[in-house]
């Protein structure tokens, strides 16, 4: 999928472009463009679903759970009901259950709450100094090479390692668990053939026997990590949570702290590496280090889209949208919106405003992981930035590919070439 394929299908009057189109997936901003300038909430009438482009609109459906309810969990699974052979694999593990991004207040909150102090800010900032000598292992592994292909050797290792670690994972099953997220993105992609999606349903339910049983051993021999915490975590201290409640929020854990900072920090590097003269700026003043990872996350958002549900007639910027309709919220589209951020397309690691990106959301369902995120991809470049030197990509033209997927959005590869 190139540059030119997007061009030829956003050159189409808007009505005749499915959203789904590859050529929107793999490079939706143009795509996203013309939705603000033409249909900030349009109807995709080839996909049936309501698109919402714009910052402000984005921010009010963000804002009404109680109109655009995340109880999408059918969406999320690509919209149909799974085959028959996908459902019986599924039924070997447990079923899956509404618990913190598929669930709506009061309920959301409940579970929120049993992990929020997990994630917290406190516990963040304690765990700077273990990241940054994990990222300097990371770089040791490869350095001598002068290049490596930065998505495997690097940007995969640091956030699952460290995930891996919260969950008192082992560190030879790391290659398992990166397995299980794939297997769970796959599911979630809404693209994936017949034989992929049957492949994740069976590393879905190794995922869940696998944590059943920790879970199990927790409640036995109770210990400080999130798997032990939630295995003994009780719902407004009146009954414990049960296993496909503890399952979901393991899941969502693993997945969205993995697949996320992933593509985010391989978004930052490639951005850089386009970019030599913020590059040059960003190694003489690394102070700019966070500003940038904000201007990442705006510009690159690995959460692209996000569904809701509505729950009654209403009405979002002058268009009438029925009871039970799809609804897609396009953050990547919110974060180019050009009335906040000026020349939007273009990469300013000085930029005043770009933390005004709404990457992770915002309100009740705000990413539990924001703080995390943001560390380890400044400790990321902190220490890429300090040990590489005259970086470059290595097949320069070559533009990175990206799996097919509604929501989120991450590179394959990019390989890389430095100095020490
Ligand atoms: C760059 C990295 C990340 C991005 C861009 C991101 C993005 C998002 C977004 C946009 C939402 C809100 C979805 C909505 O409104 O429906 C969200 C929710 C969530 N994120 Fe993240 N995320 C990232 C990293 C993480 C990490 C590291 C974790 C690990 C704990 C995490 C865990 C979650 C969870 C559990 C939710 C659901 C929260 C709820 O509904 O109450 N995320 N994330």
């Amino acid at each position: 999928m190139t540059d030119l394929d997007t061009q030829a299908v956003i050159e189409k009057p808007l009505s005749e472009i499915n959203a789904f189109d590859p050529a929107v997936i793999a490079c939706p901003h143009a795509y996203n463009k013309k939705l603000r300038s033409e249909a900030p909430v349009h109807f995709d009438k080839n996909t049936g679903l309501y698109m919402v482009s714009n910052y402000d609109l984005v921010l009010e459906v963000i804002k009404k759970p109680e109109i655009f309810s995340s109880k999408f969990q059918q969406a999320l699974e690509g919209g149909q009901a799974p085959s028959e052979k996908v459902k019986a694999i599924l039924a070997e593990g447990w079923e899956a259950v509404d618990t913190m991004l598929t669930q709506d207040p009061p309920e959301q909150r409940r579970y929120r709450r049993l992990v929020d102090d997990a994630f917290s800010p406190r516990r963040v900032k304690a765990l700077q100094p273990y990241c940054e000598a994990l990222a300097n292992d990371l770089v040791d592994q490869f350095i001598a090479k002068g290049e490596c292909e930065f998505v495997s050797e690097f940007c995969i290792k640091l956030p699952l390692t460290v995930i891996a670690d919260q969950l008192g994972i082992p560190r030879e099953m790391m290659p398992t668990f990166k397995k299980w997220t794939t297997d769970f993105v796959v599911r979630l992609s809404g693209m994936a053939t017949p034989e992929q999606e049957e492949d994740a349903a069976r590393g879905i339910v190794e995922f869940q026997k696998y944590f059943a049983e920790k879970l199990e051993y927790y409640k036995q021999h109770p210990t400080d990590n999130i798997i032990s915490n939630i295995a003994n975590a009780a719902i407004e201290n009146e009954r414990p949570l049960d296993t496909k409640e503890s399952l979901s929020i393991l899941q969502q854990i693993l997945v969205a702290g993995n697949e996320t900072t992933t593509s985010a920090i391989a978004e930052g590097m490639y951005l850089l590496l386009n970019h030599p003269g913020q590059l040059t700026k960003l190694q003489q003043d690394p102070s700019l280090i966070p500003n940038f990872t904000e201007e990442i996350l705006r510009l690159s958002t690995p959460t692209q889209n996000m569904w809701r549900i509505t729950t009654q007639d209403t009405e979002l910027g002058g268009v009438k949208i029925p009871k039970n309709s799809a609804v897609i919220i396009r953050f990547a589209s919110a974060n180019r919106d050009e009335v906040l951020f000026s020349d939007p397309d273009k990469l300013n690691i000085c930029r005043e405003n770009a933390a005004k990106h709404l990457a992770f959301g915002k309100g009740i369902h705000m990413c539990l992981g924001a703080q995390l995120a943001k560390m380890e991809m400044n400790t990321a470049f902190n220490v890429l930035l300090k040990r590489l030197k005259n970086l470059e990509i290595k097949y320069k033209g070559k533009q990175p590919e990206y799996p097919p997927n509604v929501l989120l959005r991450g590179m394959t590869e990019l390989h890389i070439t430095f100095s020490e």
